[in-house]
């Protein structure tokens, strides 16, 4: 078995302004030095560049929370993966959930967006999840795999080996409401077995993050999990001290 390192990756959502985040931001560098853990921020997508300028020389990677699927053109408000490769964004989050529900996201559209974050050779970060009322009609795999395959088809599972997801409850995000460590590995165990019915190995090394209400207090207990690779965290991420504090949180 392949030894995965862990990923912990800061959503901000649409949160923040220059003068929130410089010190957060400062404070997250500083912090995070010698951690052996993979660091990534998905800040809102004004505030890369200014990213971009600080994390110079930092180990800490960039990411963004959302692309648009086509190139370039008449798409007013849209952000394009070569404008997020200008400022030397390594991920990209498609499919979120908030997307999804919000901003009627679909699932080819989500293929689509993960498609083009790995031609311009960023990461995707694949977000997959379930609606409480699912949760509650026993779906949770059918809507899991109905997500995944989605990708699968379009971008193939060798697309995979490039990718990282992160299986994200709705019902647990932003809620306060975490899955327990061991739900979420039921679930995580679930979609590493989905890809590896296309290949073994892919399902193997791709990394499957965790992300509902992940706390300082919850990381390790949930990191600990065998198919747990790291978390997406969003509340969290926006206090430095909880944010290094499962930034540290091991295996
Ligand atoms: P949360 O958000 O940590 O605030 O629950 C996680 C996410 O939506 O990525």
């Amino acid at each position: 078995m392949t030894e995965r390192q862990i990923l912990v990756a800061a959503n901000w959502k649409m949160n923040g302004t220059l003068e929130t985040i410089r010190p957060l931001m400062k404070s997250i560098i500083e912090g995070v030095q010698g951690v052996t853990t993979e660091v990534a921020i998905c800040p809102p997508s004004v505030f890369i560049a200014e990213l971009a300028a600080n994390l110079d020389g930092s180990e800490i990677k960039l990411g963004a929370q959302n692309v648009s699927q086509l190139e370039k053109g008449a798409y007013t408000g849209e952000i394009s993966v070569s404008m997020l490769k200008d400022f030397a964004c390594q991920y990209v989050i498609v499919g979120h959930s908030e997307r999804r529900a919000l901003y009627a996201e679909k699932d080819l559209l989500v293929a689509e967006k993960f498609i083009a974050v790995q031609a311009s050779g960023m990461v995707p970060i694949l977000c997959v999840g379930e609606l409480l009322e699912e949760r509650e009609a026993n779906d949770t795999e059918t809507v899991i795999a109905r997500q995944l395959d989605a990708v699968i088809e379009l971008a193939g599972i060798e697309a995979f080996k490039n990718a990282v997801v992160a299986y994200e409850p709705v019902w647990a995000i932003g809620t306060g409401k975490t899955a327990t460590p061991e739900q979420a590995q039921e679930v995580h165990e679930f979609i590493r077995l989905r890809l590896a019915r296309h290949d073994n190995q892919t399902a193997d090394i791709v990394r499957i993050l965790y992300g509902g209400s992940v706390n300082a207090g919850n990381a390790e207990q949930l990191f600990k999990m065998a198919d747990i690779d790291g978390g997406l965290i969003g509340g969290a991420s926006l206090v430095a001290e909880d944010f290094l504090t499962i930034c540290k949180a091991m295996r």
